[in-house]
């Protein structure tokens, strides 16, 4: 909530105060709007931490913060995000709707444990259970660090190569399916999907769920807002793109292929299959999964508002033989 607390104790200084009086003031401020510390304690505590020369200050401004009525310059600073980002999710899911999300994906996160003890959000667990994957077929996630959907597709018996670019983070993948255990198999792999070693239609199934800018896990990661920049949305789009083509080729006529974001941008969701949709026409979209998902474009989207979860859209598509000349 820093910018929220920002505006909150900038109302009341004169000039620039230096960083650790900043860190105390917001500190301060967190607690009185949005903590429900009582104000005595939430002012006392704060100024016992602050920098000692600047400790009258932190007490005069806190007090203001506390007794001031808060009317808020406009809705990203109230939702304490840059304003590209709520720009970005209004043009994507209206503004209601992306207000909605924003405020709730500023509460705390639920934590969910599946039953091997993996702790995994809702809404990746339904976006694993929705490659479909069975005992004895062979299943790619081309994506795969840290493990969540991997580990939750094998649990079904299927053998899944788990695929990575990055070789440390392939390995946290070969950990977390060593930790978990369980019925199937996890070939932890380091591997650059947009050029991947493997031959073409060799997968029943393969999942893309692709590098995004993650907007729709703030919940988790509240401190992502002020590190994703505007610019990434079209750099990892193109990105998916990418991903999508090659992993299409690996699986074979009649499996399955399934693209997923843990964002909300349509840049990096229904753009990407509108252009896949002309692509490869071969791929077939599949209906999508139950609500709380919700129809977008030819997938889904799971808003964080509607059950609490992480955000995510979903594309799935069963690739047909293509037709000659297509
Ligand atoms: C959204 S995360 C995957 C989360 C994972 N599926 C899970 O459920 O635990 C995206 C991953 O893609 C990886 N990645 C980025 N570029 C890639 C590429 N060209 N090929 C393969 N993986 C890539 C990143 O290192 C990151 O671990």
């Amino acid at each position: 909530m820093r910018r929220a607390c920002d505006f909150l104790v900038d109302r009341f200084l004169a000039r620039p105060v230096e960083a650790r009086v900043r860190d105390a003031l917001r500190l301060g401020a967190y607690q009185l709007a949005f903590a429900g510390v009582p104000p005595h304690a939430a002012v006392s505590e704060t100024v016992a931490v602050a920098p000692r020369r600047a400790r009258g200050l932190v007490n005069a401004v806190l007090r203001r913060v506390a007794e001031a009525p808060v009317d808020w310059p406009d809705d990203a600073t109230r939702l304490s995000v840059p304003d590209w980002v709520l720009d970005e999710l209004a043009a994507s899911l209206g503004p209601d709707r992306a207000r909605a999300a924003l405020a709730s994906m500023n509460e705390p996160a639920t934590v969910t444990e599946r039953a091997d003890g993996y702790v995994q959000d809702p809404a990746s667990q339904q976006v694993a259970a929705a490659v479909g994957a069975r005992a004895g077929e062979r299943v790619l996630d081309v994506c795969a660090a840290p493990g969540g959907k991997a580990t939750a597709m094998a649990s079904t018996g299927a053998l899944v190569v788990a695929g990575d670019v990055r070789p440390g983070r392939a390995a946290l993948v070969r950990a977390n399916a060593d930790r978990v255990g369980g019925p199937g198999r996890v070939a932890a792999v380091a591997a650059d999907g947009t050029a991947p070693p493997w031959l073409p239609g060799a997968f029943d199934r393969a999942l893309v769920d692709a590098p995004c800018t993650g907007l729709g896990t703030l919940r988790r990661r509240p401190d992502l807002r002020w590190r994703v920049e505007r610019s990434s949305v079209a750099r990892l789009a193109d990105l998916q793109r990418r991903l999508l083509l090659a992993a299409a080729d690996l699986v074979r006529e009649g499996g399955t292929l399934v693209y997923s974001v843990c964002t909300l941008t349509r840049d990096e969701s229904t753009g990407v299959d509108e252009w896949l949709a002309a692509e490869r026409p071969d791929l077939e979209p599949q209906p999508p999964p139950p609500p709380p998902w919700e129809p977008w474009g030819r997938g889904a989207i799971l808003v964080p508002q509607a059950a609490g979860t992480d955000g995510m859209c979903l594309f799935r598509y069963v690739r047909r033989p293509a037709r000659a000349g297509g």
